[in-house]
C-alpha cells in the first residue's frame, strides 16, 4: 500500500508553522516561525499584524520545505490545516491557503481542531495506545482538561472561565516590566525570588468548583501588590523576583491541584501536559512530585511539539484522512471558538 503524504499548516495564533507528515514513514520535517519580535512592544498578540505576517510567510515557507525534501507540491495528498480555535483573522489565512492550493491540485483540504492536534502531539515521538488517559492543554489562550477516551471522543471536563494561564503569566510579566513572553521571563525571575515573601490567592479551589479554573482574580491581587509597592517605593529588582515567584506558585498549584482530581475523578493512570506553559519547569517538577506518590504516569510531548507548530496538525490531519474526513468542496472554513467535544459528530466544525 502506498503511503500518504499530508502538508501541514498551522495559523492560528501567533506561529506560522509548516511540516509534511507521511503516514508510513511519520514526520518528514517541520517549520515554525514564531512572531514574537512582532508583537514584543504591545505586550501581546496584535491579530491583525498576526494575520498581515502569516499572508507574508506562509508560501515561502511550503515552497521552503518542500524544497528541503526533495518533495514537489504534487507528492502532496492532502492538506491539513488548523481551522480553529484561534484568532479569526489568521486562521483564515491558513484556510484560503490550504483550500486554494487544495483546489488547484484536485485534492482534500482538510480542517483540523488545534486542541486535538496538541492532544495527538505525543503520538509524534511515541506510539502511544494507553488511552483512556487525561490531559491538560495549557497555553497563551486556553486551559482546558480533556478526558480523552479514544482518538476523536474527547470529552471537556474543566477550563478556565476567564484568563488562560498563558495570558496569566503574560500579563503578570507585562505589569511587573518583565517582557513578552511573560511565562518564560516570570520562571527566571522566580528563580532569585525567596519564598513565601508574597502570597496569592489559589482561585476555584472549592470543592464545588471541581475541575474548573480562574486566574483573572489573581492578577488583579497582584495588581493591587505592585501599586502598594510602588506607593512606597519598594518594588525593586528582589522584591519583582520574590513576586514572580510566588504568583507562579499561585499558577502551578491551581493547575496540579485540578490535575489531581482530574486523574483521580476519571479514574485513570496516565496525565499528559502540553501547551507552551507546559514549558514551566516549576509546574513540571510539581507535576512530577505529586503523580510520582499516586503512581500516574506524567509525560509532556518535548518542547518544539508542546508549543505552536505544524507537525501536530499535519499528524491530525493524516488520521482525518485515513478516517475519510475531509473538505472536498474547498469551502472556506474556520471556527474561531470550535469546541473540543464533538469534534467528529458534525461537518460544520462544531457547529
Ligand atoms: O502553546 P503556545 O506556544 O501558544 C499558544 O498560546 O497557543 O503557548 C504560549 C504561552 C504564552 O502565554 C507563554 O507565556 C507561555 O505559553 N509559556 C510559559 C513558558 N513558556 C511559554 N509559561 C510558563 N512558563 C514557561 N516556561
Ligand atoms: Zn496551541
Amino acid at each position: 500500500m502506498s503511503s500518504d503524504l499530508i502538508l501541514g499548516i498551522e495559523t492560528s495564533c501567533d506561529e506560522t508553522a509548516t511540516a509534511l507528515y507521511d503516514s508510513e514513514k511519520g514526520l518528514i520535517a517541520h517549520k515554525v516561525f514564531s512572531q514574537i519580535e512582532l508583537h514584543r512592544d504591545y505586550g501581546g498578540v496584535v491579530p491583525e499584524l498576526a494575520s498581515r505576517d502569516h499572508i507574508s510567510k506562509l508560501l515561502p515557507m511550503i515552497d521552503h520545505l518542500l524544497k528541503e525534501t526533495n518533495r514537489t507540491i504534487n507528492d502532496v495528498n492532502a492538506i491539513a490545516y488548523t481551522a480553529g480555535p484561534g484568532l479569526s483573522g489568521a486562521l483564515l489565512v491558513g484556510s484560503v491557503t490550504a483550500n486554494a492550493l487544495a483546489f488547484s491540485l484536485g485534492i482534500p483540504s482538510i480542517p483540523v481542531h488545534h486542541m486535538e492536534a496538541h492532544l495527538l502531539a505525543p503520538l509524534l515521538e511515541s506510539e502511544r495506545t494507553k488511552m483512556p488517559f487525561v490531559a491538560l492543554l495549557v497555553s497563551g489562550g486556553h486551559t482546558l482538561l480533556v478526558y480523552v477516551k479514544e482518538r476523536g471522543e474527547y470529552q471537556l471536563i474543566g477550563q478556565t472561565l476567564d484568563d488562560a494561564a498563558g495570558e496569566a503569566f503574560d500579563k503578570a510579566s507585562s505589569l511587573l516590566g518583565l517582557g513578552y513572553p511573560g511565562g518564560p521571563a516570570i520562571a527566571k525571575m522566580a528563580l532569585s525570588g525567596n519564598e513565601n515573601d508574597f502570597e496569592f490567592p489559589r482561585p476555584m479551589m472549592d470543592p464545588k468548583d471541581n475541575l474548573d479554573f480562574s486566574f483573572s482574580g489573581l492578577k488583579t491581587s497582584l495588581l493591587y501588590t505592585v501599586n502598594e509597592l510602588k506607593e512606597q517605593k519598594a518594588l525593586d529588582e528582589q522584591c519583582i523576583a520574590d513576586i514572580a515567584n510566588a504568583y507562579q506558585e499561585a499558577i502551578v498549584d491551581c493547575l496540579v491541584e485540578k490535575s489531581r482530581r482530574a486523574v483521580s475523578q476519571m479514574d485513570v493512570s496516565d496525565i499528559i501536559i502540553a501547551g507552551g506553559v507546559g514549558a514551566n519547569r516549576r509546574l513540571r517538577d510539581e507535576m512530577n512530585e505529586v503523580f510520582e506518590k499516586i503512581d500516574v504516569d506524567v509525560s509532556y510531548p518535548s518542547i518544539e511539539f508542546c508549543t505552536d507548530n505544524a507537525a501536530m496538525i499535519a499528524l491530525t490531519g493524516c488520521f482525518r484522512y485515513q478516517d475519510g474526513i475531509m473538505n472536498d468542496n474547498y469551502e472556506i472554513k474556520i471556527n474561531p471558538r470550535w469546541s473540543i467535544e464533538n469534534i467528529y459528530a458534525s461537518e460544520s466544525l462544531g457547529g
